[in-house]
C-alpha cells in the first residue's frame, strides 16, 4: 500500500506509524485517518506484531483535524457522512498502541493521542482542545476522554478557554504517562514498545481490554470481568511458561498461545 500522509514501518515486533503532513503540522484530514486505519488493520492482522507506536514530528504530533477540509461543511453533511466512525475505529483496536507525542497535540491531535493506550511525551509537547476558538467543540471524544484522564476542572479549563498545557502540566494532571527529553523520545518509546511486544500477546490484549473496561462499567462488574480473564489465562501455554521461568530463574519463552 502506497501511503501519502503517513510512514509505516515494522521494527522488530513493533509497528510504527508516523504522521507525515509536515506542511500542515500533521492536520488530520480524512485521507490521513483512513491511512492510519489501513496501517493499523495490517498490524492487527500480523501475528508477529505485539505493539504499535503512533507518532508525529518534533514540531507536531498533530495540530488537530484539518480545519480547511471541515470549514465549508453543512450540518447534514457532517451528520450523514459518518466520518467519526473512522476515528472511533482507532480507539477500538485490540493491540496496545503507544502515542509518542512531541510538539502540538491539539484538538483532534489530542483526541487521537488519547485514543492510544498511553502517552509518552517529549518535553516540548503541548496539549489542548482549542475547538472553542473555532466556534465548535471537541468532536472525536475529547470532552469525554480528557475528562476521564484529568478530571472535570482541568477538562473544563482546557475546553472552555482553549488554552494549551505543556508536558509538565499534562503529566501532573495524569494525561501523560511520562515525559522524556525530545532527543530521547523515540528511543524511550521504542524501549517501552519492545518491552510490551516481548510479553505474551494474550496477556497484553487482556490488560488493554480490562483497563478500558474500567471506563465502562461499575467497580464490581469490572473486577468480575478481570477475574474471568485472569482465570482464562490459566488455559494458556504462556501462563505455564511464565511461571515456570520465574521458578527456574530464566527468561520466559512466550508463544502467544
Ligand atoms: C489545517 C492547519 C492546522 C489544522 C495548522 N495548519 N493546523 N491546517 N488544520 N488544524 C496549517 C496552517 O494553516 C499552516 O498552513 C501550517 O499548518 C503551519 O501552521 P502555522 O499556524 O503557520 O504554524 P504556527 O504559527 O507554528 O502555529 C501552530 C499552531 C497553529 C498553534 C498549532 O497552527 C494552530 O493554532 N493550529 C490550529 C489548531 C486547532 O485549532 N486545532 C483544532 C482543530 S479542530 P499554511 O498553508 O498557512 O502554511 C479539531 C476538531 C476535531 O481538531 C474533531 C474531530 C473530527
Amino acid at each position: 500500500m502506497a501511503y501519502e500522509t503517513i510512514l509505516v514501518e515494522t521494527k522488530g515486533k513493533v509497528g510504527l506509524v508516523t504522521l507525515n503532513r509536515p506542511q500542515a503540522l500533521n492536520a488530520l484530514n480524512g485521507q490521513l485517518i483512513a491511512e492510519i486505519n489501513t496501517a493499523l488493520d495490517g498490524f492487527e492482522r500480523d501475528p508477529a506484531i505485539g505493539c504499535i507506536v503512533l507518532t508525529g514530528s518534533e514540531k507536531a504530533f498533530a495540530a488537530g483535524a484539518d480545519i480547511k477540509e471541515m470549514q465549508d461543511r453543512t450540518y447534514p453533511e457532517t451528520y450523514l457522512d459518518d466520518k467519526f466512525a473512522d476515528w472511533d475505529r482507532i480507539g477500538q483496536r485490540r493491540k496496545p498502541i503507544v502515542a509518542a507525542v512531541a510538539g502540538f497535540a491539539l484538538g483532534g491531535g489530542c483526541e487521537l493521542a488519547m485514543m492510544c493506550d498511553f502517552i509518552i511525551a517529549a518535553d516540548n509537547a503541548k496539549f489542548g482542545q482549542p475547538e472553542i476558538n473555532l466556534g465548535v467543540i471537541p468532536g472525536a471524544g475529547g470532552t469525554q476522554r480528557l475528562t476521564r484522564a484529568v478530571g472535570k476542572s482541568k477538562a473544563m479549563d482546557l475546553c472552555l478557554t482553549g488554552r494549551m498545557m505543556d508536558a509538565a502540566e499534562a503529566e501532573r494532571a495524569g494525561l501523560v504517562a511520562r515525559i522524556v527529553p525530545l532527543a530521547d523520545l523515540m528511543t524511550e518509546v521504542m524501549k517501552a514498545a519492545d518491552a510490551i511486544a516481548a510479553k505474551s500477546l494474550p496477556s497484553a490484549l487482556m490488560v488493554k481490554e480490562t483497563v478500558n473496561r474500567a471506563f465502562e462499567v461499575t467497580l464490581a462488574e469490572g473486577v468480575r470481568f478481570e477475574r474471568r480473564l485472569f482465570s482464562s489465562l490459566f488455559a494458556t501455554h504462556d501462563q505455564k511458561e511464565g511461571m515456570a521461568a520465574f521458578a527456574e530463574k530464566r527468561k520466559p519463552a512466550f508463544k502467544n498461545s
